[in-house]
């Protein structure tokens, strides 16, 4: 069995919206800084472009989270793999993702922040599957809604490959 990758979202249609949502949060932080939490492995890409077009001062840190076996998956209960380096307390913090699906990991992952009481916090996303969402998370900033298909590139892996396609694709498997 093969796959082959269909183009959904191209290069210069990512980098355009990049733009775009870095002008808007620019705006946002305007006068203050801003901490990027990073959500490793897929959120890296989508960090780095967002971050290099951010016109306020910036800081990063990344964080690694995974769901727990399936049997715990639906309590939304998730594993740090490794935490942030530094203390949030006082800080603007904005979490980048790359894809919000179930929502599961991120309600987690906002949660957990919030209880280190930064200043502030907001999630920003590069893609959202809102049709799967089970839990609610309260998302600030989306790049683009994308139906419910399997998606890779600038970022996000199928079975760890393809993270880093310059653009985003949908994994069709072939016989
Ligand atoms: P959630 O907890 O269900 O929202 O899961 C989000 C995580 O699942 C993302 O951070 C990705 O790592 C992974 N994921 C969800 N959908 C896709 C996809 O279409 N392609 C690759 N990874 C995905
Ligand atoms: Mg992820």
């Amino acid at each position: 069995m093969s796959e082959n990758i269909r183009v959904l979202i191209s290069e210069e249609e990512i980098e355009k919206r990049i733009l775009e949502m870095a002008k808007e949060i620019s705006e946002f932080y305007k006068g203050e800084e801003v901490h990027l939490v990073s959500v490793l492995k897929g959120g890296v890409f989508f960090t780095c472009e967002l971050a290099k077009r951010l016109t306020v001062p910036v800081s990063i840190d990344f964080m690694s989270v995974s769901s727990y076996g399936n049997d715990t998956k639906s309590s939304g209960v998730v594993k740090v793999i490794k935490d942030l380096d530094e203390a949030i307390e006082g800080k603007n913090v904005l979490v980048v993702e790359d894809i919000i699906d179930s929502g599961r990991t991120l309600s987690y992952l906002m949660g957990n922040l919030k209880s280190r009481k930064p200043k502030s916090l907001h999630l920003c996303t590069l893609l959202d599957k809102p049709e799967r969402r089970v839990i609610d998370v309260q998302v600030d900033y989306t790049g683009f809604a994308i139906p419910d298909e399997f998606v890779v590139g600038y970022g996000l892996d199928y079975m760890q490959h393809y993270r880093n396609l310059p653009y985003i694709g949908v994994v069709e498997l072939e016989a």
